[in-house]
């Protein structure tokens, strides 16, 4: 995952940002680089390799400055490049980037119809011309940084040098996590607070649409609205081996709100895509997908409900025979193994002894291709596969998935997308409207978490019930099952989802003026259907819960409660509508004082059968 670290100091930075990059390696990378201001001038050092070699170069070029930022970059598939590393410059102007900025390719061209010569592949590289460009105008690099961020659209977190005002750097975060570092008239600028703890304990969490004047002896702080506000300080109390909680007060709650930048690291490789590519899944993936007839998934779990997820984008996008099973099941289960099917493993530890165990029983009844999608690069069920896709979740602590989840719906598309055009399915036009939806996909989240006042109030009444019941239609029944077990696992109240249509079939009887029902409902083909299946519930005296779509016609009336989504994503609608069912959960198992990050009896990697 790519890694920020800028500062502004009385003293040599350099040592400071290559340490502030080390300190940020676990969270994986492939380039690096770093830019100071020297008598002046702008000096940048990049290298395609590791942080160490980073350092070496500096003191090989005896590189020392007051001013700087630095960045590791995690790059996709492909050699990572030294041209494409961070930062990256326009005129005396260096940028350093992480997120995605999705109407790139607009600017872009607006860029280069003004002159500007692109030499990276990098969605960075415009936001450091449109700076440029604004410089010629604006009264210094605050404004231009101001006025280039106003044209940005997508989910980023950036920090801006220039020579022309050495012992400055702007910085500015929406939708990807950024804080500041206070010191002792120095100033610092981070995306982990890891990167900032060798040098001060002070920091600043930045909320979403906040630029930030820095220099040595203050700050200057703007909302999204332009208005100077301020911002508190945290006293980290993070060590040195742990991940920090920073303003949050449970992991859960972090890795819920990590998850626009969770998702734009995951994919990052689509940012500048101009076609999705099967190598995304490895190098010799184009062979292998082109040549299976079917689909098998096997997960455990939240993992589980992914790929269910995933049958129906795969059936109906892909046009491919999809089977998801649980995994502790298969393994014992006398099944008809196809070897032209691939055996798609999905898990965010790589560790899941049931998961591991399903994918050799696969592989000794015969099954050839095996594709893994996880999170722990190292982990056995990677290294057991031949195929893999890495998401880029970063470390999840709480024993409730979350973030994983989502970061593997979003492997799953691209699974999806990848299979589909290797078979004729996929316009190039369909291709480019879908690029474009996931690249807005981590904007999309962030509309999204703020919802999470009014999720708090239906959180209250959940507390007070010991059962609920989730439903869903098509694709968003497994959504339904995947917030019924997040409930179930962390406030303890027992929750089943059911496919709406099947209510009537036995699950109308538990419901009363004490069953709370959640119908996740977005604007699909499916939403007049799932209005009568509510109507069945209300008739009963069943509370309604309705997550609904901005532009559904629903509204809150006695017994039904609504929330509208404040975003709209078409096929990737069911990330969006998870993000709410985890909130619920989290605030529910607050309200009963539950041990949100380590639920009863459970663990985070179930290593045992
Ligand atoms: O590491 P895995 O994804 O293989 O784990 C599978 C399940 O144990 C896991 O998803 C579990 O269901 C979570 N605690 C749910 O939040």
């Amino acid at each position: 995952m790519c890694g920020i670290v800028a500062a502004v100091a009385g003293r040599d930075v350099v040592p400071l940002l290559l340490e502030g990059l080390r300190r940020l390696e676990y969270r994986g990378y492939d380039s690096a680089g770093v830019a100071v201001i020297v008598d002046g001038k702008l000096q940048r050092l990049r290298s395609a390799g590791r942080v160490a070699e980073l350092t070496a170069a500096t003191a090989q070029n005896k590189l020392t400055g007051n001013t700087g930022i630095a960045h590791t970059r995690w790059a996709t598939h492909g050699a990572p490049s030294e041209k494409n590393a961070h930062p990256h410059i326009s005129g005396g102007i260096a940028v350093v980037h992480n997120g995605i900025i999705e109407n790139h390719d607009a600017i872009r061209l607006k860029l280069q119809a003004a002159g500007y010569q692109f030499t990276s592949d990098t969605d960075t590289e415009v936001i450091a011309h449109l700076i440029h460009r604004h410089m010629q105008t604006a009264a210094d690099i605050f404004a231009a940084t101001c006025a280039a961020v106003g044209e940005l659209q997508g989910a980023f977190a950036i920090a801006v040098a220039t020579e022309a005002e050495a012992g400055r750097v702007v910085v500015a975060r929406r939708g990807a996590p950024l804080l500041l570092g206070i010191g002792d008239g120095e100033m610092f600028a981070a995306s982990d607070a890891s990167a900032l703890l060798q040098v001060t304990r002070r920091m600043i969490y930045l909320e979403e649409g906040d630029v930030v004047d820095l220099h040595r002896e203050r700050y200057e702080v703007r909302d999204a609205a332009g208005k100077k506000v301020e911002r508190p300080i945290h006293l980290s109390e993070l060590t040195a081996d742990a991940v920090d909680l920073g303003p949050y007060r449970h992991y859960m709650q972090k890795e819920i709100f990590e998850q626009p930048g969770a998702l734009a690291n995951t994919l990052e490789m689509v940012v500048n895509a101009q076609s999705l590519s099967p190598q995304l899944f490895g190098v010799d993936a184009a062979k292998t997908l082109a040549e299976i007839d079917s689909v098998l998934i096997l997960a455990c779990g939240t993992s589980y409900h992914a790929g269910v997820v995933a049958r129906y984008w795969i059936e109906a996008i892909a046009g491919l025979p999809c089977i998801v099973e649980i995994a502790s099941e298969y393994r014992y289960r006398a099944s008809v193994p196809n070897p032209r099917a691939l055996v798609v493993t999905i898990s965010q530890s790589g560790e899941t002894a049931d998961t591991i165990a399903a994918l050799n029983f696969a592989k000794e009844l015969g099954h050839r291709h095996c594709l893994s999608i996880c999170n722990v690069p190292e982990s056995a069920l990677v290294r057991l596969s031949d195929l893999r896709f890495l998401t880029r979740a970063g470390p999840e602590i709480g024993v409730a998935s979350t973030k994983a989840f989502t970061t593997q719906l979003a492997a799953l598309v691209l699974l999806t997308l990848v299979l589909a055009k290797l078979r004729g399915r996929l316009t190039a036009a369909n291709e480019q409207e879908l690029i474009q939806a996931l690249r807005h996909l981590p904007a999309a989240l962030s509309h999204v978490l703020q919802v999470e006042a009014q999720i708090k109030e239906w959180a209250k009444k959940f507390a007070a019930h010991d059962h609920a019941l989730f439903l869903g239609r098509g694709i968003h029944y497994p959504i339904a099952m995947e917030g019924a077990l997040k409930l179930k696992e962390i406030s303890y109240i027992h929750a089943e989802a059911y496919p709406a249509g099947e209510l009537k079939h036995g699950p109308l009887a538990l419901v009363d003026k004490e069953m709370p029902v959640v119908a996740i409902a977005p604007n699909d083909a499916l939403l007049e259907k799932l209005k009568s299946n509510m109507q069945e519930v209300h008739a009963r005296g069943g509370q309604l819960y309705v997550l609904a779509d901005r532009d559904a016609r629903l509204v809150s009336s006695a017994g039904v409660e609504v929330i509208k989504l404040p975003d709209h994503a078409g096929i990737l609608s069911p990330i969006l509508h998870t993000l709410p069912l985890q909130l619920l959960a989290y605030h529910a198992a607050l309200v009963r004082g539950n041990d949100v990050d380590k639920p009863r009896n459970l663990a985070k990697s179930v290593t045992v059968e």
